[in-house]
């Protein structure tokens, strides 16, 4: 019998060839948006490693969009090109190149964090941050200019041309961020969000923004290939964003066409609790599968192989991301088939290794 976590699934004409994705991960390493050798070397590394898809780490769809200095951006030619040699290297490794596209918002004009992460000032390369509202996410942080109605429609167009330029770099999935308390998630949650006019206050005009950039990702997308749209299900925080509003979100992204819902949670509320135990968001995932009847990916402390088979077995969640264990071990999907006794697919220039 195979292992469900080994075993193919179709969205749309696109094939996963098993159930691990690799979760988008900032590598801090582009300079002026543009990708190089590092991410070339560091996402061929998982899709060489077996992974079926392999999204590439938040990108910001305008210049102020990133959350750093450092992130990955895709709205010109150059960053555009410098894309093109990764998608064709992940999928020459039968893998799937995706691509997260991201706008930082409040959470923007950060410094690079490998010297110790901080809010980069106008004067050194910093920028204005935007949100739906003037109000920071903590005191290391910028207060935000709130967004005009007519900026709000701009960014929306931003991420219609983000999707064009990641088609044509080769990208099979886009993945619209509203997770972690970046700008479509600051628009979601009332905590972040006191606007008065027709992007805030109820429900529905929270999620507008973040629903139309879906309906424009989905629109620009082809219809034979998927769009995932990663979610935070709860600010674990009473009186924020929750579990209940993530399901009533989900529908609406289920209308527009959202093909998977990658669900994460948290990052909207500085210092809030989450208990960090193996698997603690997968609960999420089950809860939104089951009220919405969407595809859900499971994420979050997901390191065993019978773990991740368990999830799947068990129908909590439809595939795993994997973000640090597949820092720690590229490999694991290889691992994972032979755990499982099954034929690993090894490239031919490892197979000795596998002998
Ligand atoms: C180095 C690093 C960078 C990350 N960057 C992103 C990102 O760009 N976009 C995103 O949605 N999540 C990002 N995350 C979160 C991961 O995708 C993942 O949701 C989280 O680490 C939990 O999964 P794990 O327990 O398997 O690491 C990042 C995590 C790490 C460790």
């Amino acid at each position: 019998m195979t292992a469900t976590l080994l075993s193919p699934l179709k969205l749309r004409e696109l094939t996963l060839k098993n159930r691990i994705v690799v979760s988008p991960m900032c590598m801090y390493s582009a300079i002026n948006g543009i990708a190089n050798d590092w991410h070339l070397v560091h996402l061929g590394a998982r899709a060489s490693g077996g992974a079926a898809v392999v999204i590439v780490e938040a990108t910001g769809v305008v210049a102020e969009g990133r959350i750093s200095e450092s992130c990955l951006a895709l709205y010109n030619q150059a960053q555009m090109l410098a894309l093109k040699p990764i998608t064709a290297f992940i999928k020459s490794q039968g893998s799937i190149p995706a691509i997260q596209l991201a706008h930082a918002g409040r959470k923007a004009s950060m410094s690079n964090p490998f010297n110790g992460e901080r809010l980069l000032g106008l004067n050194e390369g910093g920028w204005e941050v935007v949100g739906p509202s003037a109000i920071a996410f903590s005191e290391r942080y910028a207060t935000p200019k709130a967004l005009s109605i007519k900026e709000i429609h701009e960014l929306v167009e931003s991420f219609k041309h983000s999707a064009r330029l990641a088609l044509e770099a080769g990208f099979e999935i886009i993945e619209g961020h509203s997770a972690h308390g970046y700008l479509m998630h600051q628009f979601l949650s009332p905590l972040s969000n006191k606007r008065t006019d027709e992007f805030g206050g109820s429900l529905e005009n929270r999620m507008r923004f973040p629903l139309m950039v879906a309906q424009a990702l989905r629109d620009v997308w082809p219809a034979h290939l998927p769009v995932f749209f990663r979610i935070s299900a709860t600010d674990w925080t009473e009186g924020g964003w929750s579990i209940e509003d993530s399901v009533a979100y989900v529908n609406e992204l289920k209308k527009i066409g959202i093909d998977l819902i990658d669900v994460s949670t948290g990052g909207n509320v500085s210092g809030a609790k989450i208990p960090l135990t193996p698997g603690y968001q997968t609960p999420f995932a089950e809860q939104v599968k089951a009220q919405t009847g969407i595809v859900t990916g499971a994420v979050g402390l997901i390191t065993e192989f019978d773990q991740a088979e368990e999830i799947l077995k068990t129908k909590k969640a439809d595939v795993i991301l994997l973000a640090r264990e597949l820092l720690r071990d590229p490999n694991w999907p290889i691992r994972a088939a032979l755990h499982f006794g099954e034929k690993a697919q090894v490239p031919p220039q490892y197979a000795r290794a596998y002998k």
